[in-house]
């Protein structure tokens, strides 16, 4: 009996020993989290160029702004934001993410990320990851289109995927045709919560959509749509817009359309919005009184976007000695 119990306790103790020992190996295996000031030592002047050419790029072309904020959206969405979404086709990868439907041709504003790579690989070569300049871009787009209301500090430390391929935009960003139960769950796939959800979708109070991403499911169908906007936005569409011929662009938000406010709230209680999911998020009790909230009470919404946007841009990224640090964002270094 006695033997036993020694022996059952001895067990117990190599047991726990085991245990504590995975338990510390876990702990000591390298872990590099993003940090504030990431480049401060590397590159001290990479978040201000940053700054300098999207400020320079959005006072040309507004549009660019939006498109910015959009890219970290589509680039955090599939493969972690690791500027995936920048690579161009090779032999090896002929169909990378960016010619997937969800980006083509409507994702714009390639070429401010090459503008903006080639002013900070001239300070710093090899040092910044194309990954960090699309989360700095996306938090300078917001803080000049919201004529700095949305400011916030942006972590760093994210390094280039390899990786892109065009069928996973199609898995992961769901349409704008999309009820709620589907645009909570492709935010839950990504560790985004329902508030999230809402407080992101706030972002289409600036920029623009093609006719086709809701000409079928908001005007040509029933749906709940304002008589006049849809008057308004049939006056601007075709038809039946097709995605390379004939589609042209109505803004999102038409009251204050290059304002990043709260605008979009106040829309979607209006039923003056472009996208079914944009509609969706009155479809339910608790997503509608978190859409009255943001459009209410004044720096409600600009608080929360600043958190989700951190949030989302640390979405499954690649840090430490995982990826690398392209040279050219388009392309994958071999060496
Ligand atoms: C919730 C699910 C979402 C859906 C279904 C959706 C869908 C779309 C679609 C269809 C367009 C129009 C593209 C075009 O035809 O030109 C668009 C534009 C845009 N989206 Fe979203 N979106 C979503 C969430 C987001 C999020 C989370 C952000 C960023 C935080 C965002 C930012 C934008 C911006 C800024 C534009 C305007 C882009 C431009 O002017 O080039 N969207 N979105
Ligand atoms: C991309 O995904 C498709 C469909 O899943 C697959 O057939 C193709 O081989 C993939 N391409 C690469 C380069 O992995
Ligand atoms: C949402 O849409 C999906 C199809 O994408 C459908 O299967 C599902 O039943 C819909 N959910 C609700 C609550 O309407």
């Amino acid at each position: 009996m006695a033997t036993t119990v020694a022996g059952t306790s001895k067990m117990a103790i190599l047991a726990a020993l085991t245990l504590l020992l995975l338990a510390t190996e876990c702990r000591a295996s390298p872990y590099y989290p993003l940090e504030l000031g990431y480049y401060n030592d590397k590159c001290p002047h990479a978040e201000a160029i940053v700054k300098g050419v999207v400020e320079k790029a959005i006072y040309q072309n507004p549009g660019l702004g939006a498109a910015a904020i959009r890219f970290l959206f589509h680039d955090c969405f599939v493969e972690g934001c690791d500027a995936s979404i920048l690579l161009d086709p090779t032999p090896f990868s002929p169909t990378p993410e960016k010619l997937s439907a969800p980006n083509n041709p409507s994702l714009r504003g390639f070429e401010l990320f090459d503008a903006i790579k080639d002013a900070v690989e001239a300070a710093c070569p090899g040092v910044v990851s194309c990954a960090d300049i699309i989360a700095f871009t996306a938090r300078d787009a917001s803080y000049f289109h919201s004529k700095g209301k949305v400011y916030f500090d942006m972590p760093a430390g994210r390094r280039d995927g390899t990786f892109s391929n065009a069928s996973e935009p199609l898995k992961f960003l769901a349409p704008s045709t999309s009820n709620l139960s589907d645009l909570i769950s492709s935010f839950a796939d990504k560790g985004l919560s329902v508030e999230d959800l809402v407080v992101l979708s706030g972002a289409h109070t600036i920029g623009q959509s093609h006719c086709s991403a809701f000409v079928p499911d908001r005007l040509q169908s029933p749906s709940d749509i304002n008589g006049g906007f849809a008057g308004f936005l049939r006056g601007r569409c075709p038809a039946n817009p097709t995605d390379n011929d004939d589609d042209p662009t109505a803004m999102q938000d038409v009251v204050t359309p290059n304002e990043l406010d709260n605008q979009y709230y106040k829309n979607v209680l209006s039923h003056t919005v472009l996208f079914t999911s944009d509609a969706a998020l009155l479809t339910s009790p608790e997503t509608a009184k978190m859409v009255e909230d943001n459009a209410n009470i004044p720096g409600w919404w600009e608080d929360r976007f600043k958190k989700a946007m951190v949030k989302m841009a640390s979405i499954e990224v690649k840090t430490g000695y995982q990826g690398q640090i392209r040279k050219n964002c388009r392309a994958i270094n071999y060496y």
